[in-house]
């Protein structure tokens, strides 16, 4: 806290806060692009404030990537706290990462390290047009989808668009329609444009768009200076009640509001 307010982190967190109307802002000092420790800080940040609002029988949907990462190893169980009632998925099926960063594994970890339990969503990366009409008829799949859909929280990571289609492996053409669309954030397999309009859908299946509007708590989590585009496309587009972020990304945000 002293360090926050010595360096006015405060007031930027207020003055995002009440520009977008979110619930709650939380900068940490720092840039994570340069530092694992402003990184780890971020993530234990996230898990705080995903501690914050969690209930005995939530259904929570989680993205993947590096970040959300982060805050899963840094979850810890409240010693009064029991989930064991609480179900952790992952917001949507396969988008082309890693093992590690994939949104399966995270969910995983995190439900493990809080004693939680979790479903995973086993859906090839970059479905066909005929492979996402059968699958959207499966029954397995169908019912953890419903389990999806129906979360009460989403956590997830932001990422900058063109870093995103490089990091999945995106075809060029591909590549090239995204940009041509403006695209300069991704999350959840969305890409929005600056105005926070979505211009581009990976085809999986999981959570849409329509749940993401209803859904209680929205917390997103990300940070870097490069990211800071992305994260203010997010902020426009609306649905975050929760952010948190790090001084870098933060300063940037700051100079457009
Ligand atoms: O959708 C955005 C990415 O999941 C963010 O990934 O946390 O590794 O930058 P990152």
């Amino acid at each position: 806290p002293i360090a926050k307010s010595l360096f006015g982190l405060d007031d930027l967190e207020e003055k995002i806060r009440s520009t977008y109307d979110l619930s709650k802002v939380i900068i940490v000092p720092g840039d994570c692009e340069s530092s694992p420790f402003t990184k780890r800080e971020l993530g234990r940040a996230g898990a705080k404030a995903f501690l914050g609002v969690l209930r005995g029988d939530d259904t929570i949907a989680v993205t993947g990537g590096s970040t959300l990462a982060e805050m899963a190893d840094q979850l810890t169980l409240p010693l009064s706290a029991s989930y064991k009632n609480a179900w952790v998925v992952p917001a949507r099926g396969g988008l082309g990462e890693s093992m590690e960063i994939q949104a399966n594994t995270i969910a995983s970890t995190m439900a493990k390290r809080i004693g939680a339990n979790y479903r995973l969503l086993h859906v090839p990366d970059l479905l066909s047009e005929e492979a996402y009409q059968s699958l959207g008829h499966d029954s397995n799949i169908g019912e953890i989808v419903q389990i999806i859909r129906r979360s009460r929280i989403i956590v997830h990571g932001i990422g900058d668009a063109l870093e995103m289609t490089r990091r999945r492996r995106l075809d060029e053409t591909t590549v090239s329609e995204i940009q041509a669309e403006g695209a300069v954030a991704e999350s959840f397999g969305y890409y929005f444009n600056e105005a926070g309009e979505v211009v581009h859908t990976m085809r999986t299946i999981g959570l849409r768009l329509e749940d993401i509007l209803r859904t209680e708590v929205v917390i997103g989590i990300a940070g870097g200076k490069r990211k800071a585009k992305a994260i203010h496309a997010m902020l426009r587009f609306g649905q975050e009640d929760i952010l948190v972020i790090d001084e870098a990304a933060a300063v940037e945000i700051g100079k457009e509001i």
